[in-house]
C-alpha cells in the first residue's frame, strides 16, 4: 500500500516551495527549512514569497491540514525525516561555473542533524559529478552511525505554471545508485501519476542540462530564422507553424522573440559549455546558441534607433518587465538589457508590468519612471516596447494605444498581435521576424 512519509526540504525558492506544497498536497508530512528568517515568517503566516499561480492557496490548505510547516530550525527539521530534499539555489559564478556554496552548507547541516538512515534527494540543478561530491560532503561530516543515500531528481517545472507542471509533468527523472532508493522516491511521487524514468545519477544530471540546452537551442534557432525572415520579407509565425506540424519538430518552443531569460536557460547553457570545456570538448553549437540569444535581446533597440535616428529625449514606454508572463521573476529578463541600452541612448523610459515592478525597481537604472497602469505608461509616449506577453498587454485595446500615445509606434518583442489587427488601426508596428507595418508619423 501507499504510505505518506516525513519529508524535509531545505531551500524554499521556486523549486523547494512548490515541491513542498505539492508533496504535502498528495499526503506527505512536509517541513520546509530555510535560513532566511523573514521569508520563513512570511510563509508561516501563509504567504508565498513568490508570485506563482495557485501556490498560496495550496500552502494555506496544507498548513491548515497540518501537513506543511516552515522553520529556520534545521535540527528539528531534519531529525525525524525519512527523506530530505535539497532545493537550494545553484547560481552562476562570474566565470560561468556553478556556485555550490548553498549546497555545501545544506550537506553540512544534514550531516550534523540526521539521527537515522535517510535518503537525500537533490532537486537543485547540479553539474555532472556533483551528486557524488554532495554524498562525500555529508559522509565526511556525519555525527552518527547512519546510512545516507543520495538520489538526483531534477526539476523540470516552468515558473508561472509550476504547480500545474508538478501534477502534469511529462516525466519524473530519478537518478540513483541503488534500486531500493530509486523505488522509494518513485513511491513518494506515485500520486502525481506522472511517468517515471529511472537511471543512474550521471545520466540524470546530464538529462537536466541537455533538456534545457536543447530547448534554448530551439529558441535561438527560430530567432535566427526570424532574423532571416525579416530580410526576405517572410513571416516567422507562418514558418514556425508550418515547421511545427512535423511531429519530429513539434510546435513548442518555436516562438520567435527577444530571446530567452529566466533562472534556468542562461545559467544552465553556460554551465554545460563549461562542463564540456572541462573535459576538453568545445561545445560550439551551444556557444552559438548563447551568442544568438545575447544578440537577440538588443535587436529591438537597434530597430528603434534606425527608425528614429536618435532616441535622445524620446519618451519610451516599456510594457512588461518579467522574463516571461505570469511570474514576477526578473532574472536574466530581456528588459534589463533593453532598458540599459535605452538609458544609454538617453531615452526617457517609463516602465509598466502587472506584477514585477517591485522586484524590478532595485535592479533597474534609477533614472527610469514607472507607470501604475498600461494607460499611464502609454500616455504621450513616442514609442512603446513590448517585452513580456502578459494577457493584459495582448488584450489592451489597440484603439487606446492609438489615442493615448504621442506617436503610436510599437516595437513588439513578443509578436503579441496579428498583423491583420494592427492594419485596422493607425499604428506603426515592428515585430520579430515579420514584415513591419509602416505609417507616416514624425
Ligand atoms: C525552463 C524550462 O522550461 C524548465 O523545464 C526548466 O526546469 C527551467 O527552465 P522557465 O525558465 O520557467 O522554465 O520558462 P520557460 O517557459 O521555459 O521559458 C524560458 C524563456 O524562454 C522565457 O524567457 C521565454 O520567454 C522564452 N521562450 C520560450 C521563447 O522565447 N520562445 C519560446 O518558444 C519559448
Amino acid at each position: 500500500g501507499w504510505q505518506p512519509l516525513k519529508i524535509s526540504i531545505i531551500g524554499t525558492g521556486y523549486v523547494g516551495l512548490v515541491t513542498g506544497a505539492c508533496l504535502a498536497e498528495i499526503g506527505h508530512h512536509v517541513t520546509c527549512v530555510d535560513i532566511d528568517e523573514q521569508k520563513v515568517g512570511m510563509m508561516q503566516a501563509g504567504h508565498s514569497p513568490i508570485y506563482e499561480a495557485g501556490l498560496e492557496a495550496l500552502m494555506q490548505k496544507n498548513m491548515e491540514a497540518e501537513k506543511l510547516s516552515f522553520t529556520t530550525d534545521s535540527r528539528g527539521g531534519f531529525q525525524h525525516a525519512d527523506v530530505i530534499y535539497i532545493a537550494v539555489g545553484t547560481p552562476q559564478n562570474p566565470d560561468g561555473t556553478t556556485d555550490l556554496t548553498a549546497v555545501e552548507v545544506a550537506a553540512e547541516l544534514i550531516a550534523q542533524h540526521v539521527v537515522k538512515d535517510v535518503i537525500v534527494v537533490t532537486k537543485s540543478t547540479l553539474p555532472v559529478g556533483t551528486n557524488a561530491w554532495v554524498k562525500e560532503q555529508i559522509r565526511l561530516n556525519l555525527r552518527r552511525d547512519v546510512t545516507v543515500e543520495v538520489v538526483h531528481n531534477p526539476e523540470f517545472l516552468r515558473e508561472g505554471s509550476a504547480v500545474y507542471d508538478t501534477f502534469n509533468g511529462d516525466r519524473i527523472v530519478i537518478g540513483a545508485e541503488s534500486r531500493e532508493a530509486a523505488l522509494i522516491i518513485e513511491k513518494i511521487n506515485e500520486p502525481f501519476d506522472v511517468p517515471v524514468f529511472m537511471t543512474d545519477i550521471n545520466n540524470a544530471e546530464m538529462i537536466k542540462y541537455a533538456s534545457n540546452a536543447f530547448l534554448a537551442t530551439k529558441i535561438s534557432f527560430i530567432n535566427e530564422i526570424a532574423n532571416i525572415c525579416e530580410k526576405i520579407g517572410a513571416d516567422v509565425g507562418e514558418v514556425s507553424y508550418g515547421m511545427g506540424l512535423d511531429k519530429r519538430i513539434g510546435s513548442h518552443f518555436l516562438q520567435a522573440g527577444i530571446g530567452y531569460g529566466g533562472s534556468c536557460f542562461p545559467k544552465d547553457t553556460s554551465a554545460l559549455v563549461h562542463l564540456a570545456g572541462g573535459v576538453e570538448h568545445d561545445f560550439e553549437l551551444l556557444k552559438s546558441v548563447i551568442r544568438v540569444n545575447n544578440h537577440q535581446q538588443a535587436t529591438l533597440v537597434d530597430k528603434a534607433k534606425q527608425r528614429f535616428g536618435s532616441l535622445a529625449g524620446k519618451r519610451i514606454a516599456i510594457l512588461g518587465l518579467a522574463y516571461k508572463p505570469n511570474t514576477d521573476d526578473m532574472r536574466e529578463a530581456a528588459s534589463l538589457t533593453v532598458i540599459e541600452r535605452l538609458v544609454e541612448e538617453k531615452a526617457a523610459v517609463i516602465a509598466y508590468d502587472p506584477h514585477a515592478i517591485e522586484k524590478a525597481k532595485p535592479i533597474l537604472p534609477r533614472s527610469i519612471a514607472y507607470g501604475g497602469s498600461l494607460q499611464e505608461a502609454l500616455t504621450e509616449a513616442d514609442a512603446a516596447f513590448i517585452l513580456t506577453e502578459w494577457d493584459e498587454i495582448k488584450r489592451f485595446p489597440l484603439s487606446d494605444v492609438e489615442s493615448l500615445m504621442n506617436s503610436p509606434i510599437l516595437f513588439d518583442g513578443r509578436n503579441c498581435f496579428q498583423l491583420e489587427e494592427i492594419r485596422k488601426h493607425n499604428i506603426e508596428y515592428h515585430s520579430v521576424g515579420r514584415p513591419s507595418i509602416k505609417r507616416a508619423f514624425l
